[in-house]
């Protein structure tokens, strides 16, 4: 019989009616294997409204990185009743977030802030303040040779450690490789040792900081909603840090909290990222057979996805963002022997720009001195954002080239190649059209338009 380690030391919180099923864990000196660690936060049979459940109404929080996750989190925390400090390194966002508006466009954003400003109970600053719950949302990029940059990370657990009272709880929210939240427990227990900081597998002694990975796995344009709605797994460094963690997230989520270990946490928010990525991959091969053997990707992939069990993603430009470009590499660094079918999906999908490049040019070889008009420029459709974006290295690449390009987004007001105002008349003028991203507004566009034009339609906008 299992001990069940939430009963032996208490339940996480009564308010929550948290509940630990499972193996005991963190308690052995012997490490028990990944399957047996698990815990579950259960929701009580009749969930309370997420107004009601407010268990740390007081507690008030730090929320470190000011971006697409850490902003909408804030914001989501302070119009929830919590006390949030936001602090970024870039003062242009700070100035922003205090007169309650956003760096960036996202749905009812502007207007939460404005609420949270206006109550005072989100104030801005560059440097961190003290408080029950630090929340870590900084930038985790690659640096060279695809490995993980991590010192956003590293640079916020330096500017918080000095803040930090005993029982005040770390999460960690950045994407990162599996056991960098335990290497962040180890880096604040180097820079404060008069603090206790829990340790993978030993008890956590009285007055412990907590520290917890609680993964986002949100989609930009739906950031409030999802935020709200999705399921969270919230993965500790011991059971207590993931039941901690737990409290901060159940005044504004929804959906549900599964509580699991840190490295488990750490492994399922890249597991996801590369499974999407692997699946994109699979999409962007099957482009290739098909310009092979004469047939059209998008309908041979609408008529695969007939089978009730076959789900093939989208072929595209290739594959950009801050997220799937990007956390699949932290897999392939973390175990390059075993990683080989993500490492070959990230590697798929970073040739497809250049494949698309390529048919553009060889589009434009007919012409004496070819206009191209490419329609998206942004990473994925219905997006400002431009991150590590196929469309523009591909617009990028073909203007160094010296190629007459033209783009239009209409997601953008600015961009480092020219943006034609008008899309019509940009399509009309072209003699090559590449079409890199399906934005919405683009599927109202007239097909009489592209009649007489060479085009490349690596998004499937004119298929079927
Ligand atoms: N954007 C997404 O859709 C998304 C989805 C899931 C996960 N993530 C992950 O969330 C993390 C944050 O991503 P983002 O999109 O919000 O990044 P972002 O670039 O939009 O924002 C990060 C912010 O952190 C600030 N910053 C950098 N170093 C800092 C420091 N030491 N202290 C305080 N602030 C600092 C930057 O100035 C910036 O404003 C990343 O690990 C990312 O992979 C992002």
């Amino acid at each position: 019989m299992r001990r069940d380690p939430g009963r032996r030391r208490g339940r996480p919180s009564s308010l929550l009616a948290a509940r630990w099923e499972g193996p005991g864990w963190g308690d052995r000196d012997t490490l028990p294997t990944l399957p047996r660690m698990r815990g579950t936060f259960r929701r009580p049979a009749a969930a309370p409204s997420a107004r009601s459940r407010r268990p740390e109404q007081g507690a008030t929080v730090c929320v470190h990185g000011l971006g697409y996750i850490g902003l909408p989190t804030a914001a989501l925390l302070a119009d929830a009743g919590r006390q949030v400090a936001g602090c970024d390194i870039q003062p242009a966002v700070v100035a922003l977030v205090n007169a309650g508006r956003a760096p960036f466009a996202e749905r009812d954003l502007d207007a939460l802030l404005a609420r949270a400003a206006s109550s005072g109970h989100l104030r801005a600053a560059t440097t961190p303040s003290p408080a029950d719950f630090h929340v870590i949302a900084v930038p985790t990029p690659l640096r060279e040779r695809q490995r993980p940059d991590l010192s956003a990370v590293q640079a916020a657990a330096d500017a918080l450690a000095p803040l930090l009272r005993p029982g005040d709880t770390v999460v960690l929210e950045s994407t990162v490789p599996v056991g960098a939240t335990e290497a962040l427990a180890a880096r604040i227990a180097t820079a404060r040792p008069d603090l206790a900081l829990p340790r993978r597998g030993a008890p956590a002694p009285p007055g412990c900081v907590h520290v917890a990975h609680c993964p986002e796995r949100v989609l930009p344009g739906r950031l409030l909603e999802e935020l709200r709605a999705n399921d969270r797994v919230i993965g500790g460094v011991t059971p207590a840090c993931a039941a901690r963690a737990a409290e901060l997230y159940a005044g504004v989520v929804q959906g549900a909290l599964v509580l699991t270990e840190a490295r488990m946490a750490e492994l399922v928010k890249l597991s996801e990222n590369a499974f999407r990525d692997v699946n994109i991959a699979f999409a962007n091969e099957l482009a290739l057979l098909c310009e092979g053997f004469g047939l059209d990707p998008f309908q041979a992939i609408a008529l695969a996805n007939r089978h009730p069990r076959v789900r093939i993603l989208q072929p595209g430009a290739g594959v950009g963002g801050h997220c799937i470009a990007v956390d699949p590499w932290f897999l392939v660094d973390g175990a390059p022997e075993q990683a080989r079918l993500v490492r070959t999906a990230r590697e798929v999908n970073d040739a497809t720009p250049r494949r698309i490049a390529a048919k553009l040019r060889a589009a434009a070889a007919g012409f004496a001195r070819p206009r191209i008009t490419l329609l998206g420029l942004a990473y994925k459709p219905d997006a400002e954002d431009l991150r590590e974006s196929p469309a523009l290295s591909i617009a990028l690449e073909l203007a160094t080239e010296g190629y007459a390009v033209t783009a239009c987004d209409p997601f953008l007001r600015a961009a480092p190649v020219a943006l034609a105002a008008d899309v019509v008349e940009a399509i009309r003028t072209a003699d090559v059209v590449g079409i890199l991203v399906a934005h919405t507004p683009f599927r109202a566009l007239d097909r009489a338009l592209f009649r007489g034009k060479a085009v490349v339609d690596a998004v499937g906008l004119l298929a079927g």
